[in-house]
Parts: C-alpha cells; sequence; structure tokens
C-alpha cells in the first residue's frame, strides 16, 4: 500500500526483506538456517458463494508467502461480519479458507473477529525460508525471461458476476484459478535460478512488474500476445460498466512510464486489471526458462514466457509489444 511509503523505515541486521521495497511481506532472520515471512490480506467477498470466497481469500493470503519462495507455516482468521447474517455464511467461508490452509499444509492457530456492516475476510499467515532462499521483487537482470503462471482477467469477471452481467457456471475457469495456490509455482523456484519474484493482485499484471522492475533498476519489455488472458474477460471488459474501480487508478498511476504499441484495446485494459490472488511473475535467466516453464507444466502450473527483462533507460519502465 502506497501510504506505507510514508512511513519511516525500519532498519535492523536481522530484517532481510521490510516496507520499503514494495514486497508485500516482511521477512527477518532468526537463524543461520531459518528467516520467519509474514503477511496479511483481507477484503469484502468477491463472489457470492461464501464457501468459494474463503477458498479465494486463503489462497490469496497464503500467495505472499509462496512470492518470497517459503513455505506457509501457520495462519490466523481476521474476520468482519455482520450480526444479521447468519452463522452459517461465516462457517462456510471458514470451512472454504480451512480446506486451502490444508493444501497448504498450513495451521490455523486462531485469530479475531469483530461486528461489521460487511463481511470482510482473510488471514494473516507466517511461513519459513531459508535466508539464502528468499525471493524478492529486486533481483531481475538484464537477460532474464518474465514468466507468469495464472492468465490474467479475473477482476473484470468478478466485477460482472457481481453485477449479474456473467454467470458463474461461465466464469469457471477464473473461479479455479483465483482458489489455486501459488504453492506448486513456488516449490519451482529455489533451485532453478529464479532472481526475482512478485505476485500479481490488486495493482495489476503492469503495476506489480512495474514495481519488480523498479526495484530491481531494469526495464521490462512484455509481449501482450503472450499474456494469457481469460477469454471471457477480453469480452466483458469492452464494456465500461464491468471495469472496476481500480482499473482506472491503475492506468492513470502507471501509463506515464509504460510503452505500448498499437495493441488491441481490451487486451491493453487487462494488462492493467486488477487481480485476486493471481499468478506470480518470475523473472529466470533466459538460458533456464525452458526448463522452468517445462517444470511448471510437470507440476499442473499454467506458466509461460511473457517477456524479457532490458537494462534500465529513462522516459519508461515497461515497454508492451
Ligand atoms: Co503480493
Ligand atoms: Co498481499
Ligand atoms: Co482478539
Amino acid at each position: 500500500m502506497q501510504v506505507l511509503h510514508q512511513l519511516p523505515h525500519v532498519k535492523d541486521k536481522d530484517l532481510l526483506v521490510g516496507i520499503e521495497t514494495a514486497d508485500d511481506a516482511g521477512v527477518y532472520k532468526i537463524s543461520e538456517d531459518v528467516a520467519v515471512i509474514t503477511t496479511l490480506d483481507f477484503f469484502p467477498p468477491i463472489v457470492d458463494d461464501p464457501y468459494f470466497f474463503g477458498q479465494i481469500a486463503a489462497a490469496n493470503a497464503l500467495s505472499d508467502v509462496y512470492a518470497m519462495g517459503g513455505s506457509p507455516r501457520l495462519a490466523m482468521n481476521i474476520v468482519g461480519f455482520p450480526k444479521a447474517l447468519g452463522l452459517d455464511v461465516l462457517n462456510d467461508i471458514l470451512r472454504g479458507s480451512m480446506e486451502k490452509l490444508n493444501e497448504a499444509g498450513a495451521l490455523l492457530v486462531g485469530g479475531h473477529s469483530i461486528e461489521d456492516s460487511e463481511i470482510k475476510y482473510g488471514l494473516s499467515v507466517t511461513g519459513f525460508v531459508h535466508p539464502k532462499k528468499v525471493t524478492t521483487n529486486r533481483g531481475a537482470r538484464a537477460g532474464d525471461a518474465l514468466i507468469l503462471t495464472k492468465p490474467i482477467g479475473v477482476g473484470v469477471i468478478t466485477s460482472a458476476l457481481k453485477a449479474g452481467r456473467l454467470k458463474s457456471r461461465d466464469a469457471g475457469d477464473a473461479l479455479a484459478s483465483m482458489s489455486a495456490l501459488n504453492k506448486n509455482a513456488s516449490s519451482v523456484m529455489g533451485d532453478s535460478g529464479v532472481t526475482a519474484c512478485t505476485d500479481i493482485t490488486g495493482y495489476g499484471l503492469l503495476g506489480h512488474a512495474m514495481e519488480m522492475a523498479v526495484g530491481s533498476k531494469v526495464n521490462f519489455v512484455i509481449r501482450s500476445k503472450d499474456v494469457r488472458v481469460f477469454p471471457e474477460a477480453l469480452k466483458l471488459v469492452k464494456r465500461k460498466s464491468n471495469r472496476p474501480r481500480n482499473l482506472a487508478r491503475n492506468i492513470e498511476y502507471l501509463a506515464p512510464n509504460v510503452r505500448s504499441a498499437d495493441i488491441d484495446e481490451p487486451l491493453r485494459l487487462l494488462l492493467y486489471d486488477p487481480q485476486t490472488s493471481g499468478g506470480l511473475l518470475m523473472a529466470v535467466p533466459a538460458g533456464k526458462a525452458t526448463r522452468v516453464v517445462e517444470r511448471l507444466h510437470d507440476r499442473g502450473v499454467f506458466g509461460f514466457v511473457i517477456g524479457e527483462v532490458v537494462e534500465e533507460e529513462a522516459g519508461w519502465r515497461i515497454r508492451v509489444e
């Protein structure tokens, strides 16, 4: 969140990742072999089905640990809930979340709930990583390939679902994508030469790519035709009322540093679409990219090369071809 950058920077010799780098988790070394990763995420429902919402919220909260190359271990619920709603709804949310925590191998050890005017749900998650195997968004180098592990467009899809302009059964792929953990994607990073990683959430593909490029002091070239999008999203984004509010904010904030060639407007817009529980964006030396993509596919992850890292150059940060 931008406001965090105005806080004084915290310094400690064992603090490996703090708030100044726009990573979404903090990393603190507790021994030569172990660092703790800590993160939290919560938001109002983005789908009607409470069980599914719980799954997505958990996958999203766990993702920041996976993006740093870690294994989530402990989790705590964060709940805002209106009294008027039946507790069955809350039970379903928690059941969905627990299922994903089990899949992640993380233990739910507590939490806190307050009465609220609308449902909010999320988790704080604690994970572990070897201090030398932390992947931040600062390590990308010119010559690296960029790999993305989920298609984009779920922001437009959930906003159309909410407005009743899309049926759940026509959004199956996007819903499954949001509830899928980044666990398998993360598991290939350890020894595959990945130099930097982030997960794609509210700032959209270009926003999180921008943070990585700035943090790494490099520029990115993204080939739009290689970025997979959910086909429904390409249709839905043409209608302004289907665009999430933050899509326009992302464009306004990022566009000054994005150069884009003549690409189709719906596709261009989706590059800014805010994602929930999006995929991982990894940078890896070009010579290793094919192998990483193969290993992702072996583990059932939808990974593909979408561009490359080039030397830093003033006047732009990301070029979209
Ligand atoms: Co993140
Ligand atoms: Co986050
Ligand atoms: Co309490």
